[in-house]
């Protein structure tokens, strides 16, 4: 089939390669310049495994093009999928200028029936009003072509996002039976039945609770990791192990085990955003969204718990303290800096006078980069930041270790190298990574997220 995919960040690169390896002409559009360059010299502007080899392939065989030329990408696709940012506005609600931009591109260059599919996350009755915006489109130009709008929100991880993408847990289709709806779903059905082959994955289901069901699965998330981070915070004051309450729960299926990790507050480009934005659906609808209320208040103060445990223990005044930092990705396996809980610490740490050295295997250009406008109005404090080469170059002389990012780097590092090279033998992670029993019998002072036991 012959499909259009209209941004190429993480979600359209990877929607559009994976896409063309099944077979489609896939023609990624993006308005970012640079951007397209990059990708037609094969540089892949973001880290995310197996995204190289796959982008080359298609593009090899000439199944998967990159263009900024938008009256050629509307013309090429019988599917325009628009999966451009849709980042939170200053009052919370998700920003659609990018998405009613690609709406009104389509419907002003669109010649022939066309599906619209909204793979962006967006707010319930996002479809609809794309549907208007492409009808003024045509209505200004005096034509009635038919088209449809479908929602098809997408549920894949960064780090895993191939895998997730090619062997996904379910697809979501939204498609309304007024909306030109039989003929647009036989072509989703079409495009979709590669990922579909050993047991059916498709969910169909009306348009708003498309939209909805994107905006559930990542509350509900989110909701899981605030849950546990608040019963971490007070397993600390209580003695408890939250690692072993993790597992006591965990081994209920009606639990599950996923997504019950303690830590330094969870970020990306998404939760923190579609939280939000759920909440502000809520308060549109007069519905206050208590349990989201407190879901993100509850991340905003965990996002500092490694700070202020760092203070509790060195005292406000950091003025002559080194730290080491390990991990500024807000999660492993990307160079993702959006929202991750690493920039909170270090705006803790910088402000108090401290100087860190820090250390992550991918991210640390696109850390350079978001930085500059953290720290745009204190410039100076960039000085008191070393970036580093490699983990044990980061710890020497520092006053203890700081972890933030699971990186698999970091899982079984030389205890006695760690002791060596810092000045005191102190950890504070972040992600729960060590036993504290092992640190203790290694002469290491551990303080883990919810993990002082009393044994
Ligand atoms: P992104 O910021 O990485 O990429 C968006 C791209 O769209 C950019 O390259 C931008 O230049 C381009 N763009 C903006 N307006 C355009 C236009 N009118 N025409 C063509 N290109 C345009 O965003 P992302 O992380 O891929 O997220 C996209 C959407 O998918 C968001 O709604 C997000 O919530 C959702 N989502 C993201 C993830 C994820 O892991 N990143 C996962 C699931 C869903
Ligand atoms: C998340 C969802 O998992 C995807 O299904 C969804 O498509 C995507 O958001 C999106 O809409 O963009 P992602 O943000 O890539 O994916 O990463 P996650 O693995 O979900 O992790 C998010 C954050 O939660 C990370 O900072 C991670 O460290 C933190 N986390 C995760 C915890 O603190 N504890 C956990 O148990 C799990």
């Amino acid at each position: 089939m012959k499909v259009t995919i209209i941004g190429t960040g993480y979600v359209g690169l990877v929607t559009g390669a994976c896409l063309a390896e099944v077979g489609n002409e896939v023609f990624c559009l993006d308005l970012d310049q640079h951007k397209v360059d990059l990708l037609n010299h094969g540089v892949i502007p973001i880290h995310e495994a197996g995204l190289e080899e796959l982008v080359a392939r298609n593009r090899a065989s000439g199944r998967l093009i990159f263009s900024s030329d938008i009256a050629a990408s509307v013309e090429h696709g019988d599917i325009q999928f628009i999966a451009v940012g849709t980042p939170p506005d200053k009052d919370g609600a998700a920003d659609l200028q990018y998405v009613f931009a690609a709406a009104r591109h389509i419907g002003k260059y669109m010649d022939g029936y066309k599906v619209v599919v909204d793979k962006s996350t967006v707010p319930v009755g996002t479809a609809h009003r794309v549907r208007e915006v492409i009808l003024e489109q045509l209505a200004a130009r005096g034509s009635t072509i038919d088209f449809a709008v479908v929602s098809n929100p997408e549920f894949l991880k960064e780090g895993a996002a191939i895998e997730d993408f090619m062997r996904p847990d379910r697809i979501v289709i939204g498609c309304d039976e007024t909306f030109g709806g039989q003929r647009a779903r036989s072509m989703m059905k079409q495009l979709y039945l590669p990922f579909n082959r050993n047991r059916e994955r498709t969910f169909w289901m009306d348009v708003r609770s498309a939209e909805f069901t994107k905006y559930a699965a990542n509350a509900m998330l989110a909701t899981r990791i605030s849950f546990m981070n608040e019963l971490a915070n007070l397993a600390d004051k209580v003695g408890v192990d939250i690692e072993a309450v993790r597992h006591g729960i965990g081994s209920d299926p009606r639990i599950g085990y996923s997504f019950l990790y303690a830590g330094c507050g969870y970020g990306g480009s998404c939760f923190p955003k579609d939280v939000q934005a759920l909440r502000h659906t809520g308060a549109q609808y007069d519905h206050k969204m208590q349990i989201l209320q407190a879901v993100a208040e509850v991340n905003e103060r965990q996002k500092h718990v490694l700070g202020r445990k760092i203070i509790q223990r060195f005292g406000d005044d950091l003025g002559r303290r080194h730290f080491a930092i390990w991990g500024l990705a807000f999660k492993p396996n990307t160079d993702d800096m959006r929202y991750a809980p690493s920039r909170a610490l270090l705006r803790q740490l910088l402000k108090r006078g401290a100087s860190v050295a820090v250390y992550d295997p991918v991210a640390t250009k696109e850390a350079r980069r978001v930085l500059q406008e953290d720290f745009a109005e204190m410039p100076h404090l960039l000085e008191q930041i070393r970036f580093c080469d490699s983990a044990l170059q980061a710890l020497q002389d520092a006053d203890a270790l700081a972890i933030v990012t699971e990186w698999k780097a970091f899982r079984s590092p030389d205890l006695n190298q760690i002791k060596n090279l810092l000045k005191e033998p102190v950890i504070f992670d972040g992600r729960n990574l060590f036993e504290p029993w092992a640190m203790a019998n290694a002469g290491i002072e551990y303080h883990g997220i919810g993990r002082t036991a009393i044994k």
